[in-house]
């Protein structure tokens, strides 16, 4: 399989499960579940479960990894429907539909990204029920990384920095969190749940890949915002330069911020290289996130 077919191959294992794993529609109340449905199933890249398939197949293991790249896209999914609401950034369109509070409204968009939430945890704690161990591992790692001082703090920070002159301090920590942090775990469980899990030197080089790939991917997401349309990203351009985000475009320049994306990229290859094992897929896909279009 080349590259784009394995990828494929990926988000369609994915896709299907989060057709079939999750409460139904019909599940009352429905529209509430209908939204959070929505949202789950409007598409997306689905890098992030991609992410933990790939790490995961690095090394062939026991476990299968499908709960964990459930639970990271689902708390992604919940990120970006209160992301875009009113209050945060104020979006119109996601993923190349309304956004979750305007196909619905604020207080159920509010309330289907509160129920991902649990609903992620929940994956973890039933589908590697049969290895508590491991499970309770993998519950403490994405909660880290969706919680306070992590994907949560940078959305805070995020807010705060709006309209500020633009300072390498705050971006390093706003990237760092509200985007690399789950860019991180991701690779960090895909690895957990291969045959070398418990091989530490090897899972610090997996967690510095993966903070660099989520370095590099917020740092193209803020050029997108400038030099691509609506059409092609499935969401507001513009938006965040007009909102006054601070971003490293605003800071450098494009030239600038897409060397960073560049110097980022570059990074993770060098720490996937060292991981070794099958890292093919994992090195095209660091290329084609530095290269996306959307
Ligand atoms: C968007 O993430 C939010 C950021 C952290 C930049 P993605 O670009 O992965 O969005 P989807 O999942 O493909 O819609
Ligand atoms: C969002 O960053 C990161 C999240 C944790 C959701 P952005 O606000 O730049 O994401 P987009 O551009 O709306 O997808
Ligand atoms: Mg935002
Ligand atoms: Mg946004
Ligand atoms: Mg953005």
């Amino acid at each position: 399989m080349n590259f784009s077919q394995k990828l494929k191959s990926f988000q369609e294992r994915i896709e299907k499960h989060l057709r079939n794993d999750l409460p139904d529609s019909s599940a009352r109340p429905s529209r509430l579940h209908e939204a959070m449905n929505y949202s789950l199933r409007a598409g997306g890249k689905r890098l992030r479960p991609v992410l933990v398939l790939a790490a995961h197949d690095l090394f062939p293991g026991p476990y299968d990894p499908i709960h964990a790249a459930l639970a990271v896209e689902i708390i992604h999914t919940y990120s970006l429907i209160h992301d875009d609401l009113p209050a945060m950034d104020d979006s119109d369109l996601r993923r190349g539909s309304p956004a979750c509070h305007r196909a619905f409204d604020e207080a159920t968009a509010i309330l289907a990204g509160d129920a991902l939430i649990p609903l992620a945890f929940e994956q973890l704690a039933k589908g590697y029920k049969h290895c508590p161990e491991l499970a309770l591992q993998l519950v403490g790692l994405l909660a880290d990384a969706a919680g306070s001082r992590k994907l949560v703090g940078g959305q805070m920070e995020d807010l705060l920095a709006e309209g500020k002159s633009p300072d390498a301090d705050t971006l390093s920590f706003v990237h760092a969190n509200k985007t690399a942090a789950m860019v991180e775990v991701s690779m960090v469980m895909g690895f957990l749940l291969s045959g070398k899990g418990s091989d530490d030197a090897l899972l610090e080089e997996v967690a510095q890949a993966g903070q660099s790939l989520g370095l590099a991917f917020q740092a193209v997401d803020d050029l997108l915002d400038v030099t691509s349309t609506s059409e092609e990203l499935g969401k507001d351009a513009a938006h965040d330069h007009e909102a006054g985000k601070m971003t490293w475009v605003k800071m450098l320049g494009l030239e600038k911020a897409m060397e960073l994306a560049e110097e980022h990229t570059h990074r993770a290859l060098g720490k996937i290289e060292n991981i070794g094992g099958e890292n093919k897929f994992l090195r095209e896909l660091a290329e084609y996130m530095l290269r996306r279009k959307n």
